[in-house]
């Protein structure tokens, strides 16, 4: 018999009477993991009128005072981070390294967070006036939703939630139902830090119905969701309705460049990482290779060679590679879209299937896929948000550019290169949010913005100091001390 976890809602965990529940799996292994809250509209509104509650107190306690408690929560994760981080990896299925490092990245987002408790910069700016100041302050949004993906299950909801906090909202969370024990563990942190009922609520359950509330809800001022880009375009027309803020973050179709001078190990290596770590499953990962053609056939050997080498197992054990993919569903649409590489006429080069035997039946085991593709195949431009890499060779460093940019999404690119020029030149013309030279696509630090531009997002960004754009407001703020009326504009 596993758990049954409840909804938090003013600081009480509560399983409400005649609820449904839906369990999560560890995708390796089939194991079930916990029972949660299938949430209904009536739980979505109490969460609201509990967040809507709280916020006049939270609005007013001191930044640096809830920075403290931030602090604390922080505290809290990496104190558990061993357990979180296997939590991470049981529930969607990424290996043990990767599992911590999500926590980490938790962590180091919460300590960026608190400390801005003691900037939340506005500006001086001059008047054209005499004796008259002007100045701008930062001011709480209301009652933010956070609606966030399963893979990074401990990270992202955090990138939303201390930033939201240290700006003086409250949060309605709604995790991924597939990774509800996260989302729950997400939680607990912050209850046990101190966090006064009602400032951070949890509702489980499908998006369908939370993010229907959510989104339609007066009191919600602003949403901030990671997830599909299908899903994110319901969201942005639902709550445009209501001229919601909304901030959203979704797919991506990554490339990495490697020009025929890079240092080829190097390249090798990142690549294996931005498209394998976390079975692909990032909005970051690599899912094109540009390879240069003088360079094509020894690093295609090379590539071929490691994967012959590379380990896919249970994601919680020593030395393997690569873990499942997070779902039933994942697998599904993994193995549909290798179908369609393969309908479309690319060439399988390695993998392409899913895997079987006594270590690999209970779960969603796909084998790293690795086509060469021509550039405008679906299998090129699709997000497919799984371990499957298209490999497509490039004759120069314009011809590179141009394909990387020829996509509908603009997340993240890398370059590997030691040609100065080229370097400067990626930075300033690849066609994304984020640009890496001779490191891989994926890898992102909490104090500089995330984000992206085209089909990626809306045009906010995560992390950084621009976590803090996401959810407060700027008044601004004209004090004029002459014991006049002045006119601007008109007293010139
Ligand atoms: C995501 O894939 O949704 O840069 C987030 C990275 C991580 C964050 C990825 N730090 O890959």
């Amino acid at each position: 018999m596993t758990e049954t976890y409840g909804l938090y809602i003013d600081g009480k965990w509560e399983v409400p009477a005649g609820a449904t529940f839906f369990s999560t799996h560890n995708p390796a292994t089939g194991e079930e993991l916990g029972k949660f809250v299938a949430s209904n509209r009536a739980d979505v509104e109490r969460a609201i009128v509990s967040a809507h509650r709280a916020f006049k107190a939270w609005r007013d306690t001191p930044a640096p005072k809830r920075g403290q408690i931030l602090l604390r929560a922080a505290e809290i994760y990496r104190k558990n981070k061993e357990e979180l981080g296997r939590t991470v990896t049981r529930e969607m299925g990424k290996i043990l390294p990767e599992g911590r490092g999500d926590v980490q990245e938790a962590i180091d987002m919460i300590e960026y967070a608190s400390g801005e408790g003691r900037r939340l910069l506005g500006e001086t700016v001059p008047s054209e006036l005499r004796n008259k100041f002007c100045l701008t302050l930062r001011q709480p949004k209301g009652v933010v939703a956070a609606i966030t993906p399963w893979n990074f299950p401990t990270a992202i909801p955090n990138w939303k939630i201390s930033a939201a906090l240290i700006s003086g909202n409250t949060v309605v969370f709604k995790p991924a139902s597939g990774t509800s024990l996260c989302g729950v563990k997400v939680v607990q942190a912050y209850e046990e830090a101190g966090l006064p009922g009602g400032v951070l609520n949890l509702v489980t359950g499908p998006g369908s119905v939370a993010g229907d509330v959510l989104v339609s809800d007066p009191r919600i001022k602003a949403v901030s969701f990671t997830g599909g880009t299908d899903t994110g375009r319901q969201v942005y027309t639902a709550a445009a309705q209501h001229l919601k803020y909304v901030h959203l973050e979704m797919g991506g179709k990554n490339p990495q460049i490697v020009m025929d001078d890079a240092n080829l190990d190097l390249a090798l290596d990142g690549l294996l990482f931005g498209a394998f770590g976390s079975s692909g499953q990032r909005c970051t990962a690599t899912s094109r290779l540009l390879l240069h053609q003088k360079i094509y056939d020894e690093f295609l050997g090379r590539l071929l060679d490691r994967l012959k080498r590379f380990r896919v197992g249970n994601p919680l054990e020593e030395g393997v590679d690569m873990g499942p993919v997070a779902s039933a569903d994942q697998e599904r649409k993994i193995l549909s879209y290798i179908e369609i590489g393969q309908k479309e006429g690319a060439r399988l080069l390695f993998g392409g299937q899913k895997l079987r035997g006594p270590s690999y039946d209970r779960g969603y085991f796909i084998a790293p896929t690795v086509f060469e593709a021509r550039h405008g195949m679906r299998i090129t431009k699709e997000e497919i948000f799984g371990p499957v890499l298209s490999v497509i060779k490039v004759s120069d460093f314009d011809e590179a550019v141009r394909i990387a940019n020829d996509v509908d999404y603009g997340l993240s690119s890398s370059i590997y290169t030691r040609n100065v020029n080229w370097a400067f030149q990626a930075m300033d013309r690849l066609e994304a949010g984020i640009t890496y030279i001779n490191a891989p696509t994926i890898g992102a630090e909490v104090q500089l913005p995330f984000g992206g531009i085209k089909n990626t997002g809306n045009g906010g960004r995560e992390a950084g100091t621009t976590a803090i754009d996401e959810f407060t407001e700027i008044k601004t703020v004209f004090v004029d001390f002459s014991d006049r009326l002045q006119k601007a504009q008109i007293d010139t």
